[in-house]
C-alpha cells in the first residue's frame, strides 16, 4: 500500500499525526531556539509539548545525567537508589504542606492512572469525576479521564473505560456557565459540582481529578475561591482531590505548582513533564501521609520498568537545580510583561476573543467576530476550513512554535523559561502579523 501523502519515509509515524500534517524535524535547540534540518531557525513558545521548561541545551541538567551515566545507568523500580530517594525528598519539599511521599511513573497518564488506583484502592466508591475540556493523558486510563471528545473517542472504542464521569468547568464559553462575575462563576461552577456529586451517589465516588488551571484545553485559571469551595465539597462528601499538574507544575504558572497559592490541600498531585523539563522521561504522584501510610502498609502490585529511571532522576535534579537559580523567577517577573503584550495583541484584533493563563501558560482565543463564535468548531463541524491552524503555520513559517489547544479554536503560547523581553516581542509581533494575514 503506497500514500503520496505520508511524511518523508525515513519519519517514523508521529503522535497526533493527521496525514495532511507535516511535521518539522528538529535537530538540535539552544535556550528557547530549535533548528530543523535545513538550520532553519524557530523560537520554541510552545517549550515542544509545554516541558522543555528550562529551555534546550541546559548544562546543569546535562551534567546531572552525565554524572549519572557514569555512575550507574539503571536501578530496577523495585530497588531503592540514592539519586530517586533524593529527588523524591526534593519534589516533596516543594509541593504543599500535606503532600509527604512521592511514587515514580513514567509519563503524566501513567501518574493520572495511578492516582486513580490509588484512590480506589482506599475508597469504598469507585466513580472518578473529571472535567469537560480537560486533558489527563492519552492511554486507556488517561483518556477515559479526559474531556476532550477526540481523545476519548479514539480510545473508548477498543476498551472498556468505565467509572467515570464529567462535570462542567468554570467556564462561560460553550454555554457552560452564565456569569457576570468571577465569584459568581466560582459559585455557579462549584454548585454545580455538589450537584453531580450528589446525583452521581456521594458513596460511589473515589475522587474529583482537575487540572488547577486548564492546560491545552484552554489555559484557564480557576476563579478566585473555587478551588477552596471544591476542596469543601469534596471534604463534605468523603471524595478525594487529585490535582493534575502535570502541566502546570515546576514553575510553569509561576510557582513550584500552581495549587500552591490556594489552601486546597490536595490529597494528591500528578506531575511529568517539566519535572525534568523533559530531557528524560520521569513522572510521578504526590501523596498525602495517609496515602503514604496506606501504600507502605498494604503494598503496591503494580509499577513499570521505567519508573523512577535513574538517569530521569539526574536531569530532575539539575532541573530543579535550574528552576531555583533563577529560572522559576523570571517566571514570575516576566509573565505580567507577556501577560500585557497578549492583551494588546488581543486589542488589536477583533478575531481573538480573549487572552487567558498564568505565569507563562496563556491561550488566544480566535473566533468570527460577527457571532463571537469559533469559525470552525471542530467538535461539531465537518470541515478543515479552521482558520486557527493556517495562524500557526503562517507563524511557523516566520520561525515561531506555538501550540494548538483542545479544542482548536485557541493557539497555546507556552514559552520556555528562558524567555527575555526579546524573544516575547518577536513571537508575539510574529503572531500578530500571523492573524493579520490570515483573516487580512
Ligand atoms: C494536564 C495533563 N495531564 C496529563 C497529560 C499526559 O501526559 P503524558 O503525555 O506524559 O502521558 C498531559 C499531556 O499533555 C497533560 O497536559
Amino acid at each position: 500500500m503506497t500514500d503520496s501523502n505520508h511524511p518523508s519515509p525515513e519519519l517514523p509515524i508521529p503522535h497526533w499525526y493527521h496525514p495532511d500534517s507535516d511535521p518539522l524535524t528538529i535537530t538540535r535547540g539552544s535556550g528557547s531556539w530549535v533548528y530543523d534540518e535545513a538550520d532553519n531557525t524557530y523560537l520554541d513558545f510552545c517549550s515542544q509539548l509545554y516541558c522543555v521548561n528550562a529551555g534546550h541545551g541546559n548544562e546543569q541538567i546535562l551534567s546531572h545525567m552525565r554524572d549519572q551515566l557514569d555512575r550507574i545507568q539503571y536501578v530496577s523500580p523495585a530497588q531503592g537508589n540514592d539519586t530517586r530517594s533524593r529527588l523524591a525528598d526534593r519534589i516533596a519539599d516543594k509541593a504543599s504542606e500535606n503532600l509527604s511521599d512521592v511514587i515514580f511513573a513514567v509519563s503524566g497518564s501513567q501518574a493520572n492512572e495511578l492516582a486513580v488506583q490509588l484512590a480506589r484502592s482506599v475508597q469504598d466508591g469507585q466513580k472518578v469525576l473529571t472535567r469537560w475540556q480537560s486533558y489527563h493523558g492519552s492511554t486507556y486510563g488517561g483518556a477515559a479521564l479526559s474531556g476532550d471528545p477526540e481523545t476519548r473517542a479514539a480510545l473508548e472504542r477498543h476498551a472498556a473505560v468505565t467509572g467515570h464521569g464529567k462535570f462542567l468547568p468554570p467556564l462561560t464559553e460553550n454555554g457552560a456557565f452564565e456569569a457576570a462575575s468571577p465569584e459568581e462563576l466560582a459559585r455557579q461552577a462549584a454548585d454545580h459540582l455538589e450537584f453531580v456529586i450528589l446525583h452521581e451517589g456521594p458513596a460511589a465516588i473515589a475522587a474529583v481529578v482537575m487540572e488547577p488551571v486548564g492546560g491545552t484545553s484552554g489555559a484557564y485559571p480557576p476563579p478566585a475561591d473555587y478551588l477552596g469551595r471544591v476542596r469543601e465539597i469534596c471534604d463534605e462528601y468523603n471524595v478525594l482531590l487529585v490535582l493534575d499538574e502535570v502541566i502546570t507544575g515546576f514553575g510553569r504558572c509561576g510557582d513550584w505548582f500552581a495549587s500552591l497559592g490556594e489552601d486546597i490541600r490536595p490529597d494528591m498531585i500528578t506531575f511529568a513533564k517539566g519535572c525534568t523539563s523533559a530531557y528524560a522521561p520521569l513522572a510521578g504522584v504526590l501523596l498525602s501521609p495517609e496515602m503514604a501510610a496506606h501504600c507502605r502498609g498494604e503494598g503496591l502490585v503494580t509499577g513499570q520498568t521505567f519508573g523512577g529511571h535513574p538517569v530521569s532522576c539526574a536531569a530532575g535534579h539539575g532541573a530543579i537545580d535550574a528552576y531555583e537559580d533563577g529560572l522559576v523567577d523570571n517566571v514570575s517577573e516576566r509573565s505580567p510583561y507577556l501577560a500585557a503584550r497578549l492583551e494588546a495583541l488581543a486589542e488589536g484584533h477583533d478575531h481573538i476573543a480573549e487572552v487567558r493563563g498564568q505565569g507563562f501558560l496563556w491561550a488566544v482565543r480566535i473566533v468570527d467576530p460577527q457571532t463571537g463564535e469559533p469559525y470552525v468548531h471542530p467538535w461539531r463541524d465537518n470541515t478543515d476550513e479552521n482558520p486557527v491552524p493556517a495562524i500557526r503555520e503562517h507563524a511557523r513559517e516566520n520561525g515561531v512554535l506555538v501550540g494548538a489547544g483542545r479544542p482548536d479554536t485557541q493557539l497555546i503560547v507556552a514559552p520556555p523559561f528562558t524567555a527575555d523581553r526579546t524573544e516575547i516581542d518577536t513571537a508575539i509581533d510574529t503572531l500578530d502579523t500571523a492573524i493579520g494575514v490570515v483573516f487580512g
